[in-house]
Formats: structure tokens, sequence, C-alpha cells
């Protein structure tokens, strides 16, 4: 069962140093020895109804002997996800969704989008995507042109598409750029409501997010929400721009969507974007709306629904940031604590790859962050689930590894 962990991917750094986890269990993560791992970041920031929910794999299973439907048809699976994202998640206005297999494709997706959306208003001369520094959106070679993280970019430069970017918290600097890059150009402005991987939960004011909206109203510019980690109740809300005055006419969505359970992401947007794209060529992926995948989703979300999770998110995520802030508020390891709801960074002083080793050797998981101006960071994000006791143990053992990295 453990042989030839050594051999299980190329990824620089994965595999035998690493337990072999053979099943899920609310917040914890077990492994084939036993040890129980308290997933402190529901794995990669993506689960939010915990480990084990079996209804969610039995939702899969009953369409699975189905087999391949292309995307264009729909299948009871497909509507069904579609309606749950359109009466209950979506804002007012977001009747069309677009299915993907995780951030990535999504993102991706949508900055083909913004590009279909000016072609489809006769403006071919509007290409760009402003991002903003830092930021994630994937590792395909559009979004990581848009997005900017160092150390994830490390070695592809030059980006194949020559995106301008903009700080993260600076409004004046948004107006200079677009100014700059002339807005006849400028097809889309992709944003974390808060940033994730690269900034360790980075909020910009809302001014900043006030400027932004109001910019690219003016100028008519896509304005698109990455909520790849932020969306689907992980911040509290259902949504991470709805605690701001940024209105976006794209909702990019992955990780949580699925809850974990299965690869799958979606793009919605607003009805009168979704007009422009009629007679474009605008292509699906093979397994967009894969069948399995949007029944395990409409699950997630069923399940989201009737425990009330979002709700959750808000309050017992509210007790967790309260408890890391008193816990490590004044320790020395730490320069900042941020974040909302199941949802927090803490940037450090110290090595966050030590961090994380030092948590794993004591069963525990947290995510490590940061790129440019954050260099060191861990998160924090766990299942919506968690309970107070699993907290305590949390921050119990978040201090333990700590004060082991930074004595
Ligand atoms: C904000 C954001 N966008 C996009 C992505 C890419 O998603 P995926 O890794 O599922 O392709 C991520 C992944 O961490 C993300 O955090």
């Amino acid at each position: 069962m453990t042989s030839n962990t050594d051999r299980y991917t190329f990824l620089p750094g994965g595999g035998a140093d690493y337990p072999t986890i053979v099943s899920g269990d609310g917040v914890f993560l077990v492994a084939d020895d036993g040890r129980r791992i308290l997933d402190a970041a529901g794995g990669a920031i993506v689960g939010n109804i915990g480990w084990g929910r079996t209804e969610v794999a039995e939702a899969a299973a009953a369409v699975m002997p189905m087999g391949y439907v292309v995307p264009l048809w729909p299948t009871p699976s497909r509507l069904a996800l579609r309606d749950e994202l359109v009466e209950h998640w979506l804002p007012d206005g977001f009747n069309h969704v677009f299915f993907t297999s995780g951030g990535s494709e999504s993102t991706d997706s949508a900055l083909r989008l913004a590009r279909a959306y000016q072609l489809g208003k006769g403006r071919a001369d509007r290409w760009k995507v402003i991002g903003r520094h830092p930021s994630y959106h994937g590792m395909t070679t559009g979004t990581m042109a848009a997005a900017s993280h160092l150390a994830r970019q490390k070695g592809y430069e030059p980006l194949l598409l020559p995106f301008p970017k903009v700080p993260w918290d600076d409004p004046e600097q948004v107006l200079k750029v677009i100014e700059q890059e002339d807005p006849a150009t400028i097809a889309g402005f992709i944003v974390e409501p808060i940033t994730g991987a690269a900034g360790a939960c980075l909020t910009a004011s809302d001014e900043y997010w006030q400027v932004v909206t109001d910019a690219c109203r003016e100028h008519d510019i896509l304005l698109i929400a990455d909520e790849v980690m932020t969306g689907y109740g992980r911040t509290g809300l259902k949504f991470g721009h709805q605690h701001f005055p940024l209105v976006p006419d794209v909702i990019v969505g992955g990780k949580g969507l699925g809850g974990g359970y299965v690869p799958l992401g979606a793009v919605a947007a607003r009805d009168e974007v979704v007009d422009t794209l009629r007679g474009s060529g605008f292509m699906y992926f093979t397994f967009t709306g894969n069948d399995a995948a949007c029944a395990a989703g409409a699950k997630v979300l069923e399940i989201m629904r009737r425990e009330q999770l979002v709700q959750r998110a808000a309050t017992q995520g509210a007790a967790l940031g309260q408890r890391l802030r008193d816990e490590f508020g004044e320790h020395p390891a730490v320069v900042d604590i941020r974040g909302r709801g199941m949802f927090y960074g803490l940037e450090l002083r110290c090595n966050r790859d030590a961090v994380v080793q030092a948590a794993m050797d004591r069963d525990m998981w947290v995510y490590p962050a940061g790129s440019g101006p954050v260099a060191d960071a861990v998160m924090v994000a766990p299942p919506f689930i968690i309970t107070d006791s699993e907290i305590d143990l949390l921050v119990t053992t978040l201090r333990a590894s700590l004060d082991a990295v930074y004595s």
C-alpha cells in the first residue's frame, strides 16, 4: 500500500515525505498508519463541508453509469447544479453558468470571455486584462500572465501575454495604469476580492474597490471576481466580493464549489455579457459539465444550505479569528493576522515551510502562502464544521509549531 510513494508524482517535493492518506473524517485526514491529521486548511482551501460525507459520493455514483454526454446537451445533474447556483447562490442578473473542471480552467475561461465580450461589441483592439500584484489565478499560461505570484512564475518568464499589473491596495495607481495602457486596449480586470495564496488574505480598502468598480463601468472593462478561494461561503458570505463595494460582471468559482470531492469549477456572468457571445467561437472543454462532478457539486451546495454552513463560516469563523488574534497577536514570529470568515492568513517573520513542517510533525496541515511583498505566511482555513474543541487543538498546535521554529 505504501510502497513506491517516491514515484507518486514528478512534482518537486511531492510523494515520499508525506503520509499516505486513506480516508477523511470531519476536519481530519486519516493516514494509513492511523494518524489523524487536523486539516486546518481544508486541503488547498477547498474543504468546506468537511471530509467523509458519503451522501456526496452517493450522488456522484448514482449518475456515473450513464457515462459521457457532450457539454452542449443538458442532463438532469447539469440542470440541477445550474438551478441551485442561479436560485440560491449567484447575485441577481447572473442567470448563466459555464462549467469547468477547476479554478485555472475557470479563470482562464473568464479571460477568454473578456476578449469575446469586447469582440462581440466590435472592439477588436481590446485584449489586455489587468491583474494585481500580488495575486494568483492559476497555472495556465493565460492565468499566469494575468497574475503576479513570483514564486510560481519563476523560470517561466517571459510570460506569454504582457498583461499590465496594478498594486493590490492603491486606487490612484489603478487609475494611472488604466490611462497609461489606454482603456481602448483593455478587455478585462481580474481581481481576488481577498488575496489568497499570494497574499495570505490581503484585503484592500472600500475606496480601492469603489475606484476599480467605477473605472471598469466607465470604460466598459469586464470586471472579473476570481472567487476560486473566496467563493461559496469561505469568507462568511456567499461570495467574497459581497463584503466590499466591488460589483463584478463575471464570478469565477472552483475549489469549494465541489467541496473538494470532485474537480469542478464554474464561470457565471451577467446576462448582458453572455448575450454578446452569440455567434462567437466560445468553446467548451471536453469535461465541461461532467455529470458526476455536477451531481456532487449540487449535493455539496445543498448540504451547505441545509446545515447553514455559510452562516457557520461567519460565526464560528469569527470565533476562530478571535482565537488566532488572542494567541498570536503578540507573538514575535507573527507580523500580521488578517482575514474573515473561515479564511485567515498569518504573515510570518520566519520561514513558512519550516512552520508547515513543524505543524505536520504535530499532525496538522496549514497552507503555505505569500509572494512579493508577503514573503512568508501560512493560511488557516478549515472546513466550516470545525468545533470549538477542534479550534482549541488547531490554535495550540500552531502555537507549538511557531514556537519550535521561532525561538
Ligand atoms: C484565487 C485562485 N484562482 C485560481 C486558482 C487556480 O485553481 P486550480 O488550482 O483549481 O486550478 C486558485 C488556486 O489556488 C486560486 O486560489
